[in-house]
């Protein structure tokens, strides 16, 4: 496939070789410094491995933070876009295109959203949480219901909306004034969750108009709202009139083995919909997409014709990337897959008796993350248990072959 590019692009998109010595010290005089300099610059990517500019080979564990979902170079993937393109490649939101439409329907079908439900698109996480955090200032019918909470330890991205939803100061303070009205809450706190709502902190200050939240946190290891939070934090907003907004950027698109977190039953065994769910991250399989799921009428109606807008999000192309990104999920029954490597991943990083191991009983995708104790979640609290060793290569991988065979290792 690459060869093929080549020879149709010529040298147009695909610079001279260079060592990753001689790309480094480009990037450093070309690229804006927010990241640092890059670890390695990476030329070539397949299933779960990539190869750096030196010709060194790496399994790829960080996966575009947590984007690549079927790896790298995926075939179906790339036929997709490339047929899309080919056929389709963008049209102004003033018009629709079959591949846009047919990924909202398929996501509010995945999502179980009631009758009513609808969808915007966007490119990525934070221009998701900007939007939702548009209709929040929307659910505010006589002017008084100004109040957003959110959580402490949470990341919702950095554009200055979503930035005001991030608790980190280190994140915030460099950019301050932020939109305001945003109230940090303790992380798992349902007394401090129910006193937000109580008639005299609502006198004092106000209705709520949302609650913003991850159903597992990202940013400060892998944390997982505790047991009944979610279904607290659900009827306290739907009594109180304010949004149940999700964000599902990084645990949504089938990364937990659900295809949102808040289907799992780990998180909430009765079941519950929210209000809103904004996707990205995983959504395209690597390529740039993301959306706004708004559960029934009164979410779908809080913006109105002209208040939001975007050139690129619903882009035809983006669609179909998603939409064969959700069809291989299906078709390999990937979600199966996530669960039992994310079992697998769970036994052997706690069998390495890491002080950060985590705990056992998390939902597939969380226990398999080695930051995730130690930062006061549930994992901080079981002692590190001793590694069952035995020599490498003696122990069949159970689980290889349940990798989709273009991602097994050793290829
Ligand atoms: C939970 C969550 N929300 C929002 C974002 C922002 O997404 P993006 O980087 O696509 O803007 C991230 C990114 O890490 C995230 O983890």
């Amino acid at each position: 496939m690459s060869e093929l590019l080549a020879a149709s692009t010529g040298d147009l998109t695909h610079p001279e070789p260079g060592s990753v010595a001689e790309w480094t010290d480009r990037y450093t005089h070309a690229v804006m410094d927010t990241f640092g300099p890059p670890q390695r610059v990476l030329v070539r990517g397949e299933g779960a491995y990539v190869w750096d500019a030196d010709g060194n080979r790496y399994l790829d564990l960080l996966g575009g933070i947590a984007v690549n979902c079927l790896g790298h170079a995926h075939p179906t993937l790339t036929a997709a876009i490339s047929a899309q393109l080919g056929t389709l490649g963008h049209v102004s939101n003033f018009f629709g295109s079959p591949t846009q439409i047919a990924l909202a329907e398929k996501l509010l079908g995945l999502a179980g959203a009631p009758a009513g439900s609808r969808v915007f698109f966007t490119n990525s996480g934070t221009e998701a949480n900007e939007a939702a955090f548009k209709m929040a200032r929307r659910n505010n019918p006589d002017g008084t219901r100004t109040r957003i909470l959110a959580l402490e330890g949470s990341f919702h991205g950095r554009t200055m909306g979503a930035l005001a939803l991030t608790s980190k100061a280190a994140y915030r303070e460099p950019f301050e004034p932020l939109p305001g009205a945003v109230e940090f809450l303790p992380f798992g706190d349902t007394e401090a969750l129910r006193a937000a709502f109580s008639p005299e902190v609502v006198r004092e200050r106000g209705e709520v108009a949302a609650f913003v939240l991850e159903p597992i946190q990202g940013e400060v290891g892998v944390r997982p709202q505790p047991a009944g939070y979610l279904a607290l934090a659900r009827e306290l907003t739907a009594a109180g009139g304010a949004l149940l907004i999700l964000d599902e950027v990084q645990t949504g698109s089938g990364r937990t083995g659900a295809w949102f977190a808040y289907q799992l039953p780990e998180l909430a065994p009765e079941g519950f919909l929210p209000d809103v769910v904004t996707l990205a991250k995983g959504l395209g399989g690597g390529f740039p997409v993301g959306a706004v799921l708004a559960y029934g009428d009164r979410a779908a109606h809080l913006l109105g014709r002209g208040q939001h807008g975007t050139t690129f999000g619903g882009n035809p192309v983006a669609a179909a990337a998603a939409l064969a990104t959700i069809g291989v999920i299906e078709r390999d029954d990937l979600l199966a897959n996530v669960r039992g490597v994310g079992a697998y991943l769970a036994e052997r990083v706690t069998a390495l008796g890491h002080p950060w191991s985590p705990a056992s009983a998390e939902p597939a995708c969380c226990a398999a993350s080695p930051r995730r104790a130690g930062r006061g979640g549930r994992g901080a609290a079981r002692a590190p248990r001793r590694a069952d060793r035995q020599p490498r290569g003696t122990r069949r991988d159970p689980r290889r072959a349940a990798l989709p065979a273009h991602a097994r290792p050793g290829r």
